[in-house]
């Protein structure tokens, strides 16, 4: 049995991959690490938690004794690096704990696999996940490709890009088989509500105001957060080392054109009077160093590794919001921090 490691496993697109990691490969043992931050979430991964080939174990990836710890106990093959501080207005108003976790605890984890790995680099694989925001906000043409220069802008979108350069550097200074993938804005199912998506639904459905962001033009490309899972599996297993891809839903919307969309969906499933839930946006000062906008070419991905996101999103939104409409206890237990005592009682009450 093959023993991969996914780190930042509790949050959202970290609880997707780890599903489908352990429902489609029964031959990996898959280690869940993470430090069950405020995003952190087990109750992601409910269904899950009792499968023969999944083990979590609580462990911050800024330190490195822990994480030499848990790589000698488990000594996994792969590693799928996901674990981050990921919200960019918490970014601007806090950037130290976005240098402690994103840089010094990716360092850490790439130290911690070099060490294991010994130079014995058959089999092993170092996956990093990053953002399209480290090549940083493109004007009104454009798109991001693979060789696009990093220009980021925000302490989220700087750390990343940090991350990302000390991963290049441990392939070519000392030769761990690394492969990363920048991907485009996630939206889907147990997404933290404090992103512009599930924020936005959350507040429809309790009749509050959607805050916008100073006029809503700013754009970015969207894509449903199982089939950025999908890329992550293809990358892992079929990438090239030392390899970039992008990845990108071909999907770019205005803010407040999404705003009018998603308030549309939630009108007609609430039953409410159409036009009712538009007259909750309200513009709020904009974001300091606000990117204009992000664009992703998903054409190597697509052409070399023959990865398809699988949903548009006039098929994605709607599924999103039903999922929200459905599990207004996930909803209730994250906007009340009721999901942090659910470690305590799964794990350490037992
Ligand atoms: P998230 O904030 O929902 O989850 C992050 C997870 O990492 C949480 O479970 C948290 O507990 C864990 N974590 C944070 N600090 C940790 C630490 N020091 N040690 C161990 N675990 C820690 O984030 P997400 O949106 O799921 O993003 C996951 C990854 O994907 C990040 O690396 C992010 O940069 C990248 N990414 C996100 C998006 C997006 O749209 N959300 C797009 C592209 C790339
Ligand atoms: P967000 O979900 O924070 O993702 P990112 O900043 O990583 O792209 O924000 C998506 C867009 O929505 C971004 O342009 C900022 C904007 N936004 C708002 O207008 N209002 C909000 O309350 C939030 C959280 C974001």
């Amino acid at each position: 049995m093959k023993t991969i490691l996914i780190t930042g496993g509790a949050g959202f697109i970290g609880s997707h991959v780890v599903r489908r990691f352990v429902n489609n490969y029964p031959n990996y043992r898959i280690v869940n690490l993470d430090a069950l931050t405020y995003a952190g979430n087990l109750e992601n991964l409910k269904d899950v938690e009792t499968a023969d080939n999944y083990i979590f174990e609580q462990a911050d990836i800024t330190d490195p004794a822990k994480l030499k710890q848990v790589f000698e106990k488990y000594r996994p093959e792969g590693v799928v690096h996901l674990a981050a501080e990921s919200h960019v207005d918490r970014s601007i108003s806090g950037p130290m704990a976005f240098i402690q976790t994103n840089i010094l605890g990716t360092v850490n984890l790439l130290t911690a696999a070099k060490d294991l790995w010994n130079g014995n680099w058959e089999g092993k694989r170092f996956y990093h996940i990053s953002t399209d925001e480290v090549y940083g906000s493109l004007g009104e043409e454009g798109l991001f490709f693979e060789d696009t220069a990093y220009d980021p802008r925000s302490p989220y979108s700087a750390s990343k890009a940090s991350s990302d350069h000390l991963v290049r550097a441990y392939f070519h200074t000392y030769g761990l088989p690394i492969v990363i993938s920048n991907c485009s804005n996630n939206y889907g199912p147990n997404h933290f509500p404090e992103k512009l998506i599930p924020l936005a639904i959350h507040r429809i459905q309790n009749k509050e105001e959607i805050p916008i962001y100073g006029k809503g033009e700013n754009i970015r490309d969207w894509l449903f957060v199982e089939d950025h899972a999908s890329a992550i599996d293809v990358v892992f297993h079929k990438g090239g080392l030392g390899e970039t891809y992008n990845i990108g839903g071909n999907n770019e919307w205005t803010n407040i054109d999404l705003i009018k969309l998603l308030c549309k969906i939630m009108d007609e499933k609430l039953g409410r009077e159409a036009g009712s839930s538009e007259k909750l946006i309200t513009f709020v000062k904009d974001r300091a160093g606000h990117d204009l906008r992000y664009a992703i070419d998903s054409t190597k991905l697509k052409t070399e590794l023959g990865w398809e996101p699988s949903l548009t999103f006039e098929e994605g939104l709607p599924k999103t919001v039903d999922w929200y409409l459905n599990n207004e206890a996930w909803l209730n237990n994250v906007t009340s921090g009721a999901y942090q005592n659910y470690f305590k009682q799964q794990y350490q009450e037992r």
